[in-house]
């Protein structure tokens, strides 16, 4: 990648392909303390305001900088390295590359708590594991005063709902959602009926005396890729079908309708949304709700089954974070009487975790 002048004009060449770089694109890149707010990097000008026909009165380019004047009267010196940025689009967190596992994952890293951690390298290194893994687990996290709230908010911003800003996950009587029974929780992802859909939660435990109750995670990405593989027409159905996900209590009725598996607009991975106590196809063709069943039958047994699934015992302490687009979660029953079992949960944000890792990548430049 490379700029190149000629008869006043900016090009940009990749791979032998030479594109014109529109002269507006170029002036609403002004930088200076007249055109730009230090602190903030915010325009102290209006790109709408500017006159239309902005053209290029004069060129300059160096190793390093490309000074360009307008027809405005306007100057600036822009570095070669931002423009190039640009053009390469990158962006740190989608191309940390996802690591596909199964059950076969063991000795997963885990990160330990320090005070002030959250500005540190270790920080970064686990926010780069969580992108990789989709999860990641911090030990000896404080379990005093509903410390999972201090600790979301030191990443990014607690995402509140009406479980409250952050819920705990212990048996209870008359529960409004089966987490909070000593019951066996079968792969699922949380909230699909909220729009938008938590993108992360936090699980912290607090307690846990009893025998059972084991955590389960499920990747999402390694069994569609495997879904899509081996039964492609069970992949695109449930590509294709927006399913209604409901949740109700005495104060709320929560809906939205979703494909149980979300493509971006490449056709690549985006989103699983699982929960089949809470899902309702929509009266459709008879044959293509026949595909829809065997699909969403294949799907469950896949994310139920032992090949996919990795166990593990939180004990008090450790904070599981999680990406609820890309895994699934659950746990295994437990006899309340033998003890306590207490975990507090909450839920952030990507803009949390993203605007985390590239501000520790800006600030160690990583
Ligand atoms: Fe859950």
């Amino acid at each position: 990648m490379k700029i190149e002048l000629k008869d006043k004009k900016v090009f940009f060449e990749n791979q032998g392909l030479r594109k014109e770089i529109h002269p507006f694109w170029l002036r609403e890149r002004i930088n200076g303390d007249k055109f730009i707010d230090k602190g903030s990097q915010q325009r102290l000008f209006d790109p709408t305001k500017l006159k239309e026909n902005i053209k290029i009165d004069n060129l300059n380019l160096s190793k390093d900088f490309l000074e360009v004047t307008f027809n405005d009267g306007a100057c600036t010196k822009l570095t070669i390295q931002n423009i190039l940025k640009e053009f390469s689009n990158i962006n740190e967190v989608k191309y940390i590359k996802k690591i596909k596992w199964d059950s076969s994952l063991k000795d997963f890293k885990n990160f330990e708590f320090k005070d002030n951690f959250f500005e540190e390298k270790e920080m970064y290194d686990a926010l780069v594991s969580f992108y990789q893994y989709g999860f990641v687990i911090f030990k000896k996290v404080p379990t005093r005063d509903n410390f999972i709230v201090n600790f979301a908010n030191s990443i990014g911003s607690i995402r509140r709902t009406n479980f409250g800003e952050f819920f705990d996950v212990k048996s209870k009587p008359n529960p409004n959602d089966l987490a909070y029974t000593s019951l066996p929780l079968a792969p699922h992802t949380d909230n699909p009926y909220r729009n938008p859909v938590p993108c992360i939660q936090m699980l912290h435990c607090i307690e846990n005396e009893v025998s059972g109750g084991f955590s389960t995670l499920v990747d999402g990405f390694t069994v569609t890729q495997k879904l899509k593989k081996d039964f492609p027409n069970y992949h695109k159905i449930l590509t294709e079908i927006k399913v209604r996900f409901q949740f109700m209590d005495q104060t709320v009725v929560l809906e939205d309708w979703a494909e149980m598996i979300k493509l971006d607009d490449n056709g690549n991975f985006k989103q699983v949304r699982f929960s089949p106590r809470l899902d309702f196809v929509p009266l459709i063709d008879k044959d293509k709700l026949e595909l829809y069943y065997s699909a969403r039958k294949k799907i469950s047994e896949l994310y139920n089954s032992d090949k996919f699934k990795i166990e593990f015992k939180l004990s008090s302490g450790d904070l599981l974070m999680m990406d609820n687009y890309r895994l699934l979660h659950g746990r295994t029953a437990y006899d309340a009487n033998e003890g306590n079992r207490f975990l507090q949960g909450c839920y952030i944000d990507y803009d949390s975790t993203e605007g985390k890792l590239k501000h520790l990548k800006r600030k160690l430049n990583i």
